[in-house]
């Protein structure tokens, strides 16, 4: 197990809530990782991942008392959301994390966001956004796999707070993440949590994480041949 640096360690369990390192995540994590796995198994095991991080970040979600009757006549004293969601994919690489909480949660309402680095002033733009007209008064589940520098993150909670989402109705759901990436959203916003699968050991001189994942879109998507 690699050692998490101390900047994004000092979150863990507060802002950051890791997925526990089970030796069957971390099996999942080997079989997408792979540089040579084919892409049907990329987009199985990747799933399969996002589908524990919707569950985990659906854990942090407000509950309240709800008792049922079992069909042999007892009384199951249950809890049901006491929360009304959206989910807000951050395009492209989002939109596998969309699938998988669809599948759990049919019939929430989903926005988009597309914010890019400008390629001028390297700075995140917003090309696109449509969020539904009552996003302020719900809890949102913001996804995006990859949290690297934390710039393209940063802006897409700059803007759901804009639009009114109160910073502790907010969880972030990603599938790995950089230490500069978690630090530059948890020091923004200390009230957002993160729920994440691995936090990786740095960042490349392109940007991108170590041992990390590659190009998580382009190998979901197919578009990296
Ligand atoms: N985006 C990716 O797809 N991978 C990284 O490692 C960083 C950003």
């Amino acid at each position: 197990m690699t050692t998490i640096a101390p900047s994004a360690g000092k979150y863990l369990g507060t802002n950051v809530h890791l997925l526990p390192q089970t030796d069957q995540l971390r099996a999942l994590h080997t079989l997408v990782r792979d540089r040579n796995a084919r892409r049907e198994d990329f987009v199985l095991h990747s799933g399969r991942i996002i589908r524990l991080l919707i569950e985990a970040g659906l854990n942090l979600l407000p509950f309240e008392p709800y008792d049922i009757r079992t069909p042999v006549g007892g009384t199951y004293p249950g809890l049901r959301l006491a929360a009304e969601l959206c989910g807000v994919p951050v395009m492209r690489a989002g939109e596998s994390m969309e699938t998988e909480l669809r599948a759990v949660c049919p019939g929430m309402p989903i926005g988009k966001i597309l914010i890019q680095r400008d390629p001028v002033t390297k700075l995140p733009r917003l090309y696109y956004a449509k969020l539904p007209a009552d996003i302020a008064e719900r809890h949102v589940l913001l996804l995006d796999p990859m949290l690297a520098t934390g710039g393209t993150a940063v802006a897409s909670v700059e803007l759901l707070l804009e639009h009114g989402v109160s910073e502790d109705r907010l969880v972030f759901v990603n599938f790995i993440a950089a230490p500069e990436g978690v630090t530059a959203v948890c020091e923004r916003f200390p009230r957002v949590r993160i729920v994440t699968s691995s936090i990786e050991r740095r960042l490349n001189e392109n940007a991108y994480m170590v041992p990390g994942i590659g190009d998580f879109g382009d190998r979901y998507f197919g578009t990296d041949t």
